[in-house]
């Protein structure tokens, strides 16, 4: 998704019935839980990575499409809506792409603004395989979840090394 199509997400509101169709047809009523208190922005990031590793551009030979989608949708579900202003939302990612180590130096539980935000966009892996582990996501969602930003350079499924690269595309 282009940069001005995420700020623009931003401002919007519901997803439109065949992006939450997708969802519905891989979620169980846990994972639509956890999806559904994404915001509109998080929401629709998540679709399009799902749609992306569904789409004819990516080859998913032996990967279990259904815990890829899965993990797709939810893997940042550990960003809940309403946490974040949309204004720090794009300071937040304008910092982890241009000054990865500020973000590590501010990032602070429970500040207001700013550093709240940080913390949220550094921690949203753990926090999110928390929340999903909780509620008896399947395990190997939620791996996917908790080690969707890991740093590995060798991813240790298939479907991890899928997810990070539709991540980081979408
Ligand atoms: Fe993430
Ligand atoms: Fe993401």
């Amino acid at each position: 998704m282009a940069a001005w199509q995420r700020v623009i997400g931003l401002f919007r509101r519901r997803l439109n019935k065949t992006d939450r169709q997708l969802a519905e047809s891989y979620l169980d009523e846990a994972g639509l839980f956890l999806f559904n208190q994404m915001s509109y922005a998080d929401q629709k990031h998540a679709v399009t990575v799902a749609r992306y590793l569904l789409s004819e551009k990516v080859d998913t030979s032996g990967a279990n499409m259904s815990l890829l989608i899965q993990g797709a949708l939810l893997h940042d579900v550990g960003k809940v809506k309403g946490e974040i202003s949309w204004w720090n939302r794009i300071r937040v990612g304008l910092i982890r792409r241009y000054l990865p180590r500020l973000r590590d130096k501010r990032a602070k539980r429970g500040e207001k603004g700013l550093g709240h935000a940080l913390y949220v966009d550094l921690h949203h892996p753990d926090r999110g395989a928390y929340m999903a582990q909780s509620l008896g996501v399947d395990p190997s969602v939620v791996f996917l979840i908790r080690h969707h930003h890991d740093d590995a350079k060798e991813p240790a499924t298939i479907e991890l090394a899928l997810l990070q690269s539709a991540d980081a595309k979408n």
